[in-house]
């Protein structure tokens, strides 16, 4: 599925919430906030893009967003104006630009074909000319609606410097009650410490795995000959036997020929 059929087919709901930002400037973090202060904190997730998903992978791969229980929670890095048109929240969470460059570099070496050095990077950077385009552009439009009433603009600075306020206002901007117990388990769960030990909730690959459907079941599965036969159908051995007449094997080996005993 193209992402242009995924957003035919997604249908947009007021009470919305997107989670946005350019690469590497806290995405997570936000999300794990978000969910925190929106559900009972449960841990219970193989990765947190099941709970929250990534918007345009979800849409890309033909994930059914339709299906999610409302208020739904989407992570998207798309720009402003590339998100839906309505009423919809929008949290933004930007980050000094030398840090994401910084974080950037390691991620895309990480995890994209890139191999090449940090000055290399540097000038695709300034550029836009890296997969996440110009962190210039993306900040400057999100930031002309930071004033906007469905728009909190926040910043990973932020929640360094200023943590208990800064889930104040996205609190209060989403309507959520936030007691002393949901802000403590929250700044206990949302800790870099915990977040860290927790990695594999919140990778990369773990997510593009589990957007893309991808089970992880066992790929050394059962080592026996004869599974086609318990599955087929008789029809479907009949069209396969006439598909496969055509392919010419040489053929198995046979069973020893016994030798007789003197
Ligand atoms: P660094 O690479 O600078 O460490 P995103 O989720 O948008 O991809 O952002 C990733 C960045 O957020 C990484 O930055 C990561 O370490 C940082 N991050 C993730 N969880 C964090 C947390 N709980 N506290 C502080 N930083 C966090």
């Amino acid at each position: 599925m193209s992402i242009l059929s995924g957003r035919l087919a997604f249908r947009p709901r007021p009470n919305d919430v997107y989670l946005a930002s350019y690469a590497r400037s806290g995405t997570t973090w936000l999300q794990m906030i978000v969910y925190q202060l929106t559900t009972d904190g449960s841990m219970d997730f193989t990765h947190i893009t099941e709970p929250i998903p990534y918007f345009e992978r979800a849409l890309s791969v033909g994930r059914d967003l339709n299906k999610l229980p409302s208020p739904r929670l989407f992570k998207t890095h798309f720009r402003y104006k590339k998100l839906p048109k309505g009423p919809y929240k929008r949290i933004y969470i930007a980050r000094n630009g030398k840090d994401v460059l910084v974080s950037c570099y390691y991620f895309f070496r990480a995890h994209s074909p890139f191999k090449g050095s940090f000055d290399q990077f540097f000038k695709n950077f300034m550029v836009g000319n890296v997969q996440s385009g110009s962190w210039f552009r993306h900040v400057a439009e999100w930031s002309a609606h930071a004033a906007d009433t469905n728009v909190l603009f926040i910043r990973y600075e932020d929640l360094v410097n200023h943590f208990e306020r800064t889930v104040n206002r996205i609190a209060e901007f989403l309507n959520v009650p936030l007691s002393p117990e949901i802000y403590a388990r929250i700044a206990e769960r949302c800790s870099f410490t915990f977040m860290k030990q927790h990695e594999e909730k919140f990778g990369f690959l773990q997510e593009v795995l589990i957007e893309f459907g991808f089970t992880g079941e066992d790929f050394i599965r059962k080592g026996k000959s004869g599974s086609g036969k318990e599955h087929l159908s008789p029809e479907q051995e009949a069209m396969f036997d006439r598909a496969a007449s055509t392919v010419i094997m040489p053929p198995p080996l046979e069973a020893p020929a016994r030798t007789a005993r003197a």
